[in-house]
C-alpha cells in the first residue's frame, strides 16, 4: 500500500484535469492504496518570492503563511506524488507552478516521495503541446533521482467535460492500478 498524492492544478471544478485525476484515482485506490487529493480550487498560495528564509529559518519555515503549510504537511509523507494540470501556455497552470515552485525549500529533504506521475490535459490536438511540461518532469525525475510512475496526455480538450468517453480516461485508471 502506497500514500499517494495527486495534486490537481486546475482552478476549474470538474475540469478535465480533475476528471483525468479521478481517474487514475479510481485505479489506484482499487489496489489498496491510499489517496488523496490536493486541489488549487479554493486555496491561497502565493509564488516564491525568492527570499531564501526558509533555508535559514532552522524549521524551513516560509514567510508565506498560507494554504501551502497544509500542503507540506501532506506532500511530506507521501510516497507517491502525481501532478495532474491543464496546460496554460504550453506550461503548468499557475496556480499549480505556485506549489511547485514553494517546493524549493530544504523541507523538501525530508519528504519520502520516490515516485513521480504526470496527466495533463489541453485544448489543441496536438501532443507536441505537452513538450514543456514533460522535459519539465524529467528533469525533476532526474534531479531528485525519482522513478517514473508514468503520464498520461491528453489532447483536444477544451470545453469542461470534453473528456468524457475520452479512452485516456482508461488509460489514466491503468496508471493508477499499476502505480
Ligand atoms: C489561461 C489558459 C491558457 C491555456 N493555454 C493553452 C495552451 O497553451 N495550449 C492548449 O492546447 N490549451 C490551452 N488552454 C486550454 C486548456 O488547457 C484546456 O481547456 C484544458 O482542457 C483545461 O483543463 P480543465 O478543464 O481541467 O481546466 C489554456 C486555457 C487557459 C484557461
Amino acid at each position: 500500500m502506497k500514500n499517494i498524492i495527486v495534486i490537481v492544478g486546475s482552478p476549474r471544478k470538474n475540469g478535465n484535469t480533475e476528471l483525468l485525476a479521478d481517474a487514475f484515482i479510481e485505479g489506484a485506490c482499487s489496489t489498496g492504496n491510499h489517496v488523496e487529493k490536493i486541489s488549487v480550487i479554493g486555496k491561497k498560495i502565493g509564488g516564491c518570492i525568492g527570499c531564501n528564509a526558509c533555508y535559514r529559518d532552522a524549521e524551513h519555515r516560509c514567510v508565506q503563511h498560507d494554504d501551502m503549510e497544509d500542503c507540506y504537511r501532506r506532500i511530506s509523507i507521501a510516497d507517491v506524488i502525481v501532478i495532474a494540470t491543464p496546460i496554460y501556455f504550453y506550461g503548468v497552470s499557475s496556480q499549480l507552478k505556485c506549489i511547485i515552485d514553494r517546493l524549493h525549500n530544504p523541507i523538501r529533504s525530508s519528504f519520502k516521495v520516490k515516485k513521480l506521475g504526470l496527466l495533463a490535459a489541453c485544448a489543441d490536438e496536438k501532443e507536441s503541446v505537452f513538450d514543456s511540461v514533460i522535459t519539465m518532469y524529467r528533469a525533476v525525475l532526474s534531479c531528485f533521482s525519482l522513478d517514473d510512475g508514468g503520464m498520461v496526455t491528453v489532447c483536444g480538450v477544451s470545453e469542461k467535460g470534453n473528456i468524457a468517453g475520452n479512452p485516456k480516461l482508461k488509460a489514466a485508471e491503468e496508471m493508477g492500478r499499476r502505480i
